[in-house]
């Protein structure tokens, strides 16, 4: 038997080390579009303006059947597609949004359910306009750990909602859509190489949506700051300052903790607010504005979601490629910032294909788990009737026992 060399060998062996690789992605956006033209018809702005000021052209508005839940899923179904994993392979499931479906319960919790995805813990994640960048290097700090495989991260937002379309100097910037992408656990190296995420709570006044547990919350107190449950408010020009002033620093700390340097990054993803904040960045980053991937004209600000779909557009537009470096910056309400690099290592999407077995397995999950969900309500609904009409004693108050049993069951 060979003995082990003390001075070599350790004494217990080290596992290699696990990657979190981007191994699928999607998008969707809702197909109703706002041009700064429809806007100038009901606040006193006009396209010249906003181009000018923003770079934005147009955004999506979500229809009454669309929300934060279902753009969610619709990227997440494409996310899954291109993985080509299925729903029950997820093991955690995270949305990043500022504009969730309820308080509780989450908007991951109900892509969950509506994906079939029964292995998958599920949570939304709050940190606004960083909130993807934060919530991809949760999952990808999991899967390097080894508690989990496969994380599906969402950036999801209905912006439109949380608007107030009176103030000119807000309605004009956002706009709704999701993006999504599933991370996994791999041995090739390469995938999420750093992060670095910062906050500066002091400024959690300049850019705010109250909710109820505010104090803004308080009516009489409401009314003497003049905020609004559940509506957006920004003091803009002190929100462009504080961007201006983070974005290049993120994105150099990042690079360096991955042990690069600026003039290595291939293309930079950057939250897409205003495209005067990613002239700025490039500028002292001397990075060409060519390597910033910019959508903002079409889509607007959309939050949380915008990183995902600026990565899916630059990925149909082969404008990633097999070990490029891609850096994602994200920057906003909080005040919170957060960059990432990555080193790309997968198939390009023409390589990747679907199998057909997986696709129908998929379709059978998605089509299983609304009926699951309904037969629960329905059952919930039933038991609540026969409860009500229970007789206290004999032969069918055993049966309806029985009929809770199965439920349990
Ligand atoms: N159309 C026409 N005029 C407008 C306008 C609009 N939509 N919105 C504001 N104005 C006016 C203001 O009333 C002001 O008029 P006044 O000088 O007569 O008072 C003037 O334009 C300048 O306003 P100001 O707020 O100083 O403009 P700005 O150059 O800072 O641009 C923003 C405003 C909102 C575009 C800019 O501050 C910005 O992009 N900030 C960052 C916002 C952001 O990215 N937020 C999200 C971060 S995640």
């Amino acid at each position: 038997m060979a003995m082990r060399n003390p001075k070599t060998e350790p004494e217990y062996p080290i596992a290699s080390p696990t990657y979190a690789h981007v191994v699928g992605w999607g998008m969707a956006v809702p197909e109703n579009v706002m041009t700064n033209d429809d806007i100038s018809a009901f606040v006193e702005t006009n396209d010249e303006w906003i181009v000018a000021r923003t770079g934005i052209k147009e955004r999506r508005i979500a229809s009454e059947d669309e929300s934060t839940a279902t753009l969610a899923y619709k990227a997440a179904q494409r996310a899954l597609e291109i993985a080509d994993i299925l729903p029950i392979d997820l093991d955690l499931i995270v949305v990043a949004t500022s504009t969730p479906e309820n308080i509780f319960p989450s908007t991951a919790s109900l892509v969950q359910d509506w994906l079939n995805a029964s292995h998958a813990g599920a949570f939304d994640l709050s940190a606004a306009c960083s909130g993807f960048v934060y919530a991809l290097n949760m999952a990808a700090d999991s899967i390097r750990a080894g508690s989990i495989t496969t994380a599906l991260v969402i950036g999801s937002e209905t912006m439109s909602r949380i608007l107030d379309w009176q103030d000119r100097s807000t309605c004009i910037l956002f706009g709704d859509g999701a993006g999504a992408v599933v991370l996994q656990a791999s041995k090739v190296e390469g995938g999420v190489l750093s992060s670095v995420l910062r906050s500066d709570g002091a400024g959690c006044d300049l850019l705010a949506i109250p909710s109820v547990g505010s104090i803004d919350a308080d009516e009489s107190r409401a009314g003497s700051n003049g905020h609004q449950l559940f509506k957006m408010y920004m003091v803009g020009s002190e929100v462009f300052k504080f961007a201006t002033r983070v974005v290049n620093d993120s994105i150099d700390q990042a690079t360096k903790l991955a042990g690069l340097d600026v003039s290595d990054i291939d293309l930079v993803i950057p939250h897409q607010a205003n495209y005067r904040i990613l002239q700025s960045a490039a500028r002292k980053l001397k990075i060409d504005i060519n390597k910033f991937m910019s959508n903002v004209d079409r889509y607007g600000n959309t939050s949380a979601a915008s990183i995902p779909i600026a990565l899916c557009e630059a990925i149909e537009q082969k404008r990633i490629h097999d070990k490029d470096h891609i850096a994602l910056v994200g920057f906003g309400g909080g005040l919170t910032w957060a960059s990432m690099i990555i080193q790309w290592g997968i198939p390009e999407p023409s390589q990747q294909q679907s199998s057909l077995i997986n696709r129908q397995r998929r379709n059978i999950l998605y089509y299983t788990a609304k009926w699951r969900s309904r037969s629960r309500r329905w059952r919930r609904r039933v038991n609540k009737t026969m409860e009500y009409l229970r007789p206290k004693r004999g032969r069918v108050p055993r049966l309806l026992r029985k009929v809770d049993e199965d439920d349990r069951l």
